[in-house]
């Protein structure tokens, strides 16, 4: 009795192990993060490595930030961005975003392809022309 379950259990463990094992290989490959390039004339000639705020912070809250702009912008008139460290910034999508980040496709787009979203922003807002 005691034998023949036990089998059956490294069996069973076995069978999963080499059913599962090409999909724990492809997982890693299918997550793969972009790579996002900072390459862009604006962000080399600055020198800056740095975003407006935080860069983490950018990441997961780049969205809210540019809804605030716009309410900020459209509804009370004003259009100067202080960050943390007091510097003031033009409060513009397509003026201040993507003059740094120039290269939208392989920035902006190339995160947003991967993490399935497609703000609708550029049915309005210039995008900038590609710069190699
Ligand atoms: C002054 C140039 C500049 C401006 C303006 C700017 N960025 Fe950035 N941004 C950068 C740089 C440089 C980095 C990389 C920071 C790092 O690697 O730590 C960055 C990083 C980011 C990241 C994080 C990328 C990652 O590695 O996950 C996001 C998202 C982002 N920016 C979006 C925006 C948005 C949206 C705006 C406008 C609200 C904006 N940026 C304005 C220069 C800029
Ligand atoms: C590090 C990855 C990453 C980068 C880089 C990035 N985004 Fe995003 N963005 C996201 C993710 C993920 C979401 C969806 C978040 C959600 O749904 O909560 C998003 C959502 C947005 C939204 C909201 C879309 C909507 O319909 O609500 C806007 C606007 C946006 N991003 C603009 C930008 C702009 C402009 C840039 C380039 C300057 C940029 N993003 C760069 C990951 C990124
Ligand atoms: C239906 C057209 C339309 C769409 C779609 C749209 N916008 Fe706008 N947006 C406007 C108009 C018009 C203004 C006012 C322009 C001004 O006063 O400078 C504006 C202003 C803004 C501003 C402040 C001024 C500026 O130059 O950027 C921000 C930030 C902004 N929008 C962000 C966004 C984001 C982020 C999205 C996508 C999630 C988006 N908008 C989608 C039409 C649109």
């Amino acid at each position: 009795m005691m034998f023949n379950s036990r089998n059956i259990i490294i069996g069973l463990i076995i069978f999963v192990g080499i059913f599962t094992f090409p999909f724990v290989l492809s997982a890693g490959k299918a997550n793969e993060a972009p790579k996002l390039s900072l390459d862009t004339p604006v962000i080399n000639e600055l020198g800056t490595e740095e975003c407006l705020l935080d860069t983490e912070y950018m990441r997961s809250n780049h969205m809210q930030l540019l809804a605030d702009w716009k309410v900020e912008v459209v509804r009370n008139g004003n259009r100067v961005f202080v960050n943390d460290e007091g510097r003031e910034f033009n409060m513009s999508l397509q003026n201040t975003c993507l003059e740094c980040h120039s290269n939208k496709e392989e920035f902006c787009d190339a995160c947003h392809t991967y993490a399935e979203v497609d703000p609708n922003c550029w049915d309005c807002h210039v995008a900038p022309e590609v710069v190699k």
